[in-house]
């Protein structure tokens, strides 16, 4: 460190390092990242020179802003091309991205997404990124949770980095990078061999970030402690659980569920396949009148704009953080159902809802969250 004075935060962050190594079975850890996609732009920024080609999936399929959005510093500095989903399944496709990258030649390909209900096999992507010899970035922040406790395959001995927003997980606001086995890797810098671990080091301080953040180091080293108690783990099992039963509850009642199903947290739904004129957006202003809160999603080609979609996407963490289960997720869709099936639709963004109606509903809802309150 530049400054003196730091032998109590040394230890704080040291803790927090080796907590989070221990949490991900990995063999490096930097806790200084101030949120996810600070994380990722640190990978990045160690890896690449301006316009080198990175090869991520499209934001609209699913993707994250920081992986390679016009107009974030993705999409303003580097050449981003995409991988798409398989148009029948949804699902990735690995010879159809085997083929994007043979074509691309990128110099990082980047896994992870925001929305995707799907296992992501990042042993298949390494393959892939090594065929043409390019970095592996998997921002994982969606699931990090779950490969903590090993509810998802881990990427950390597959992908070079591995990458995560600490809050989905359940800790503070703030990011992490982790690596496995290629922590020792040289990379060349300047005609210079270093680490990339080192590489790491120096782009996180000072080649993106300042002064680190230790009142959320201090948190990061709380949660990671936390994530390995078995407690956490069993929980991140009934989140998958809980998730599967949302799904297969609306795939019961008429529900165009993504893929099917569900492997992750997460359930996206199409809803502007259960009723005619139903969008997005409108589900999620409905539903949010009524006490239940979801957001509105762009679905992998979706035909409707960004700001209205004909998705929604639920998620299970925090209601299984609170103590809820199956009997809850019988609940919450048949909730759901009522009231999307029970306002009058008028247009994109309107929507009528009677009065006594929403009340009653809003009452169903307060009653099963009093149950479990927030913990
Ligand atoms: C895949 C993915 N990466 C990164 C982020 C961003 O994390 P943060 O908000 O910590 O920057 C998100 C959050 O939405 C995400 O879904």
């Amino acid at each position: 460190r530049l400054h003196g004075g730091c032998e109590v935060v040394d230890q704080i962050e040291q803790l927090a390092t080796a907590r989070a190594k221990e949490a991900f079975g990995a063999q490096y850890a930097n806790v200084q990242p101030h949120s996810g996609t600070g994380a990722n732009q640190i990978v990045i920024t160690a890896l690449l020179e301006r316009g080198d080609k990175i090869l991520s999936l499209a934001l609209d399929q699913g993707g994250h802003y920081s992986h390679g959005m016009k107009e974030s510093f993705t999409g303003k500095f580097f050449d981003v091309e995409n991988y798409y989903l398989d148009k029948q399944t949804l699902l990735l496709n690995y010879d159809a991205i085997r083929a994007s990258a043979a074509k691309a030649r990128p110099k990082l390909i980047i896994c992870g997404a925001s929305a995707y209900p799907g296992t992501i096999d990042f042993k298949k992507f390494r393959e892939i990124a090594d065929e043409v010899g390019a970095y592996l970035l998997a921002d994982v922040s969606h699931i990090s949770g779950l490969i903590i406790a090993g509810a998802h395959p881990s990427p950390v001995n597959y992908a070079h980095f591995t990458t995560t927003s600490t809050y989905k997980p359940g800790g503070p606001r703030g990011g992490v990078v982790i690596m496995g086995r290629d922590r020792d890797q040289q990379i060349k810098v300047n005609g210079k061999n270093t680490a990339l671990w080192e590489r790491i080091q120096k782009m996180t301080f000072p080649g993106v970030q300042g002064t680190p953040y230790f009142n959320h180091i201090a948190a990061k080293a709380v949660f990671f402690k936390e994530s390995l108690s078995d407690e956490y783990k069993a929980g991140q099992f009934k989140i998958v659980e809980n998730a599967k039963r949302l799904a297969s509850d609306l795939l019961d009642m008429g529900y165009d569920v993504l893929t099917g199903g569900t492997d992750n947290h997460m359930v996206l739904i199409n809803v502007a396949n259960l009723r005619e004129g139903l969008t997005g957006l409108a589900a999620q202003k409905c539903l949010e009148e009524c006490g239940i809160i979801v957001n509105r999603i762009l679905l992998p080609y979706d035909k409707k704009k960004t700001s209205v979609t004909s998705g929604i996407r639920l998620g299970t963490p925090v209601v299984t953080k609170n103590g809820m289960g199956n009997k809850e997720m019988d609940g919450i869709s048949g909730l759901i159902d009522a009231v999307l099936k029970g306002v009058k639709i008028i247009g994109d963004s309107e929507y009528k809802i009677d009065e006594s109606f929403k009340e009653q509903m809003k009452n169903k809802v307060k009653e099963l969250c009093s149950k479990f309150p927030m913990r």
